[in-house]
């Protein structure tokens, strides 16, 4: 029975038994060095190295989880300022500190959005950016197809606000929070942005490139460098997208926010993947495959997927959609008068439908009360919350926030464990103190 690629669940199932069988085509990385990353899995490589004030669930932003800067200066690779009170450093990353976003409206402005770079930040100018759309999907004889800066700004143009947000986002609350050991970048809560994105429709290029229906799968690459991992070279960033999500909803983002798209952030041109996990949003992109055969790559074979005890024995499907989070606008071991009123703030998002409910706790969780929205609950982005709170007893506590989203799936207490502690989903305790 031929496969149905334009349904998410069919095509991650099929991609899998594609990829467990070799069927898959790798683009540009040899598939023995494929295996022997697949087979290391999180195993071999560096567990989350986290403080004991981290481990005992203290502020984890305190720790040496990346080496800490001296100063506001950026981080290595990263081109726009970095001061502390908005981020946190973490290798060639920058997370957005949560209680920075406190009072600054539902978009999250430039200046505070966080950074992930696989390596850093090339500087490109738009007048000499091409886009080269190629592939054996093209039709028979086809060569590639060039758009520039200006013809892909003359396509109509689309805006969404959309947030986009680290598949590892919340991956430290795995150890703090459950003890368990994750690799990666040792994020909290700010790996996630939300942002009006204008640019042209993938969809639009794709057909005025010509592409035919025997495509299958559309692989957007960056310019940025090459990525090394564990001694091998991976190439340059990319992630096949189904052709069915490629057609779908993507776009080719050339502003953000009402500015041309920052250098940080992808500029000239990004990929931007409503609802997905962040690496699907490619930056930079600079050409574009599209193959009648499916693609794997190092992003969607060994990382971005669930490993561990869990999972299947040779993981799951590749990661499509984001799940559901909630974090408060405070600095976590933030203290809090006595007896005074105080207006707790903060945001819950899901990648699978608006978020219809928030309740907070303000005793470690033994009593819930229902947040205000200060936002429609849209799809695709964060709604803003409050919930009024005057503490009565002096002494440390925990702060939850536990969202429901309109699939009626909630924040569960426990997240599942994967070994590279992707898709966190937990309600996460944040620690204060009244005095
Ligand atoms: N695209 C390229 N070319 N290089 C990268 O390092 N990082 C990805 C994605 N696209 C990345 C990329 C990841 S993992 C995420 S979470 C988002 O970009 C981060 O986007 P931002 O840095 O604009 O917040």
């Amino acid at each position: 029975m031929p496969v149905d690629l334009s349904d998410e669940s069919q095509y991650d199932r099929a991609r899998l038994r594609q990829w467990a069988r070799g069927r898959a085509r790798s683009a540009g990385v040899d598939r023995r060095d494929l295996l022997t990353l697949f087979a290391a899995g999180a195993a071999a490589a560096a567990p989350l190295s986290l403080t004991a004030a981290e481990t005992a669930g203290a502020a984890p932003r305190t720790g040496p989880v990346t080496p800490a800067a001296p100063t506001a200066a950026a981080a290595p690779g990263i081109v726009k300022p970095l001061p502390p009170e908005l981020f946190t450093l973490r290798g060639t990353n920058a997370e957005t500190n949560f209680e920075a976003l406190r009072g600054t409206g539902h978009l999250t402005p430039l200046d505070r959005f966080f950074v992930r770079n696989h390596t850093s930040t090339p500087r490109l100018d738009p007048a000499d950016w091409r886009l080269t759309v190629w592939g054996d999907a093209l039709p028979e004889g086809h060569g590639p197809v060039e758009f520039s800066y200006d013809a892909l700004r003359r396509l109509p143009a689309v805006e969404r606000t959309l947030f986009i947000e680290c598949a590892g986002n919340g991956r430290s609350f795995y150890t703090t929070q459950q003890g368990q050991t994750v690799t990666g970048t040792a994020w909290t809560l700010g790996a996630i942005g939300v942002a009006r994105w204008r640019g042209a429709r993938l969809s639009d290029v794709l057909r005025k490139a010509g592409v035919t229906r025997r495509a299958v799968d559309v692989l957007p690459r960056g310019l940025d460098d090459e990525v090394v991992a564990n001694g091998v070279n991976l190439g340059r960033v990319r992630r096949p997208l189904p052709v069915s999500k490629a057609f779908d909803d993507v776009i080719l983002a050339y502003e953000m926010n009402g500015e041309p798209l920052p250098a940080d952030h992808g500029g000239p041109v990004r990929v931007v993947v409503p609802e997905w996990i962040g690496i699907s949003s490619v930056k930079w992109v600079g050409d574009i495959e599209v193959s009648a055969r499916p693609l794997y790559t190092p992003w969607n074979t060994d990382l971005y997927r669930l490993f561990g005890p869990e999972h299947p024995p040779q993981g799951s499907a590749p990661l499509t959609r984001q799940t559901l989070k909630s974090a408060f606008e405070l600095r976590p071991g933030a203290t809090v008068p006595a007896h005074r009123p105080h207006l707790l703030t903060g945001r819950s998002w899901s990648g699978a439908a608006p978020v219809h409910r928030v309740e907070v706790s303000t005793d470690g969780g033994t009593h819930w009360r229902r947040a205000r929205f200060h936002d429609a609950p849209r799809r695709g982005t964060w709604v803003r919350w409050s919930v009024p709170w005057t503490p009565r007893t002096a002494g440390p506590t925990a702060l939850l926030a536990r969202a429901t989203d309109t699939t009626g799936r909630t924040q569960p207490s426990k997240a599942v464990h994967n070994t590279q502690g992707y898709l966190f989903d937990a309600v996460v305790r944040h620690p204060v103190t009244v005095v």
